[in-house]
């Protein structure tokens, strides 16, 4: 059986489905509820919720693809958001992009082996003055060089291990 099939509870869905299910137009709600409920979209709860809806699978999954605030993996502990705005790209975020891969093993949109971190590179977080520029959860980490992030993460990953 695949990874992510037939291991959702489902009833979580419940009180979701009793107030939008048939409330047109509100397939987006749904997904939003239910990522919240999970952290992310598993494929049973897709089917699940497209069964409950009167839609498609593929029709679901399409809202869910199209959308990028809907994630389909299940995210790490800590989310780095890298920016690649012009900014950041300028001043180097695809050197910092690829240390942070390299150091955590995975590419954009992936979670790390120990489930600690996922990546998700994004447009520009506002904060330009500071590129380039990442954030990982609610933190703001600036001026950043490919030595630097990495000694943030190993910061990171020594306190979760502690
Ligand atoms: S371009 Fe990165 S913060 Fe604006």
């Amino acid at each position: 059986m695949c990874e992510n099939c037939s291991k959702s509870d489902l009833t979580l869905l419940n009180d979701v489905l009793k107030e939008f299910a048939s409330v047109r137009g509100s397939l987006i709600t749904i997904l939003q509820k239910a990522q919240e409920i999970y952290g992310y979209l598993p494929v049973d709860v897709i089917y699940y919720l497209a069964e409950k809806t009167g839609n498609t699978p593929a029709k679901v999954m399409g809202v869910a693809t199209f959308y990028t605030q809907f994630r389909l993996t299940p995210v790490g502990k800590n989310l780095i958001m890298l920016c690649k705005g012009t900014a950041c790209h300028v001043n180097g975020a695809d050197a910092v992009e690829k240390a942070i891969c390299d150091y955590l093993e995975i590419k954009d949109g992936e979670t790390s082996a120990d489930g600690l971190f996922s990546l998700k590179t994004v447009a520009c977080l506002g904060c330009c003055s500071l590129s380039p520029v990442m954030m990982i959860n609610e933190d703001t980490y600036g001026s950043l060089t490919p030595q630097k992030a990495v000694e943030i993460l190993t910061e990171i990953k020594a306190r979760e291990e502690a």
